[in-house]
């Protein structure tokens, strides 16, 4: 059994900044299933929004309202607030500690507009801005190298909860197989989204909501999950991220007859609305058959930004296009699509990053979550862009502040190891055993078919009932799943098939939230029920697990200390 006083599961931007706070203090474990330069935050593209002191016009209080306003006023406004005030000094803090921003005339970060901001406030490094925070990061976490121990290639098997309280996880050391228990004072989740269990996804292979559903699976309720965002450039059949930056630095959208669409739908803003108007307005235009050529996509246009500044602040994105469609979108537009991309929903957790179950907003001790696998919900219904790479940095930040303060009183108590090996052994177990037939790839494929399908940018009662039968059927057909690789050695098609039992167990919840919410926010659109209903669904849900693919819905209110909810037109 190993010994720490915090484990952190996760090494993307939330869970190196938490690290890089508490080190010196405390001896502190990170456990990542990748590497830790290989972490999710490191596709972030277009920037970090920050109300900086570049403009006179811009202000914390205008960042504030418009995160509010993009949330579909779902956002809890104390959480917002003090993510937006504490958003300046946090980048400053970040620039300090050598990230390299790109710079303005001036010399100072270079800042570009973004959907749903009304000032320029994303702070840039071209468009590679999650890389050079998560290096930046990975770096300054090698300056401690005698308080944090790195545990790349090991994957989170469950939460160790004993009366009520987090003592630990286990974890598989992927390179040999073996089973493994982490003692500790203190756990941290900063174990990202969930987008993979959609077809066309922006998200990596590793974005797979294993901290959500350890959580979930240990007895904690998950909030909100029904909001997924899908980002309105996604690089046609793959879901590649084209930035937003691409049009936060003047880049179009034209439908099949060549209009810029997006006058119809959001007048002021245009292509700069938020990501849910300009999702459901390319879908709409594809769905009335006005995508290019009649077909599911809609083109970006850039050529008239020209070379030179395609090259200086669009370098990765017509890489990217370049590679896997052998576009060049400094001669041709770019096909794209709405791409499922950030997952609102999450743990549970108050302001200090502490998890919490309830709406009384009971902690769980010595737990704590924080960057995409948590809910402020500093996002609600529909993130802004650029806000969560601020979410990951301020609220990594302020876990590590509070999870060392905890750590500082608290102490190893007592866990049962052989209990809690004999719990994660069943896991691996369960799958290595069963002889098997059927193929965790084909029910893999059909997950994400049915999410993308009834589940995406647009959801009706019908479609939603059908994919809680499709992923009721799934889940008992992965009952008798094939393992083929009995091996220890690096063996991914465990890592695989534990990964798709929790996408299978998530997607159930999504499924569950969104059918119950009968009403329109932010990212969850339906048909059915066009219009957002205050009166009955201002509030957040709580999905507990109650039995093997049963949940249970909770609700409790949104935190409205300013803002009160009006229409949403931009
Ligand atoms: O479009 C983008 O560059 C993505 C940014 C974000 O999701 O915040």
């Amino acid at each position: 059994m190993r010994k720490h006083d915090v484990v952190i599961v996760g090494s993307g931007l939330a869970g190196l900044r938490a690290a890089i706070e508490m080190a010196g203090r405390v001896d502190v474990a990170v456990v990542t299933k990748v590497y830790p330069s290989r972490s999710h935050s490191g596709a972030a593209q277009g920037g970090v929004a920050a109300a900086m002191a570049n403009s006179s016009e811009d202000s914390v209080e205008s960042h504030f309202f418009d995160t509010v306003k993009g949330s579909d006023y779902l956002g809890d406004q104390d959480a917002i607030e003090m993510m937006t005030k504490d958003a300046p000094v946090t980048i400053t803090e970040l620039e300090k500690m050598g990230c390299v921003f790109s710079r303005d005339e001036q010399g100072r970060i270079a800042q570009r507009e973004f959907g749903g901001h009304s000032h320029p406030r994303a702070c840039y490094a071209a468009d590679r801005t999650g890389h050079a925070l998560l290096h930046t990061l990975f770096e300054q976490s090698m300056k401690y190298k005698k308080n944090i121990t790195f545990y790349s290639e090991f994957y989170l098997l469950t939460l160790i909860m004993e009366e009520g309280t987090a003592r630990g996880i286990t974890m598989m050391n992927i390179k040999n197989g073996d089973v493994e228990v982490i003692h500790a004072k203190t756990v941290l989740f900063a174990t990202g989204g969930y987008g993979r269990a959609f077809k066309i996804t922006s998200n990596a292979f590793a974005c797979t909501g294993d901290g959500i559903m350890t959580a979930y699976r240990a007895g904690v309720p998950v909030e909100d999950m029904e909001f997924v965002q899908f980002h309105p450039t996604g690089l046609y059949g793959q879901g590649i991220l084209m930035s937003e930056a691409c049009r936060g630095e003047g880049g179009y959208l034209l439908n099949g007859k060549g209009e810029r669409f997006m006058e119809k739908y959001a007048k002021s803003k245009m292509e700069l609305a938020p990501r849910d108007i300009v999702s459901r307005a390319e879908q709409t235009e594809i769905n009335e058959g006005r995508g290019i050529d009649g077909k599911d996509f809609i083109n970006l246009e850039l050529r008239h930004l020209g070379r030179e500044k395609i090259l200086e602040r669009l370098p990765q994105i017509r890489q990217l296009a370049i590679d896997f469609l052998g576009v060049d979108c400094i001669d041709h537009p770019i096909p794209i699509q709405p791409t499922a991309h950030y997952s609102m929903g999450g743990i549970p957790v108050d302001v200090d990053c502490h998890v919490i179950t309830d709406a009384e907003k009971t902690k769980v001790p010595g737990f704590y979550a924080a960057g995409e696998c948590a809910c402020v919900s500093v996002h609600g219904a529909n993130r802004l862009g650029t806000n969560s790479l601020l979410d990951a940095s301020v609220f990594g930040r302020r876990a590590g502040k509070a999870a060392l303060e905890f750590t500082l009183k608290a102490k190893h108590e007592k866990i049962s190891e052989a209990d809690e090996m004999r719990k994660a052994k069943k896991r691996l177990d369960d799958l290595l055993v069963t002889p098997g037939t059927e193929s965790a790839n084909d029910i893999r494929t059909e997950l994400k078919e049915t999410m993308s399908t009834h589940v995406g940018v647009y959801r009706t009662e019908e479609g939603l009932r059908f994919a809680q039968g499709k992923l009721k059927a799934l889940r008992h057909r992965f009952k008798n799943v094939r393992v083929t690789d009995k091996g220890k050695l690096f063996n991914t098609e465990i890592i695989e098939a534990l990964e798709l039992s929790n996408m299978l167990e998530y997607s159930e919840v999504i499924v569950a939230g969104a059918m119950a919410r009968k009403e329109s926010r932010g990212g969850h659109a339906r048909v059915d029920y066009p219009k957002r209903d205050d009166v009955n669904f201002l509030r957040h849900t709580l999905a507990h697990r109650i039995g093997d693919g049963a949940v249970r819905l909770k609700y409790k209110p949104v935190s409205i200390t300013k803002y009160q909810p009006e229409e949403r037109k931009y």
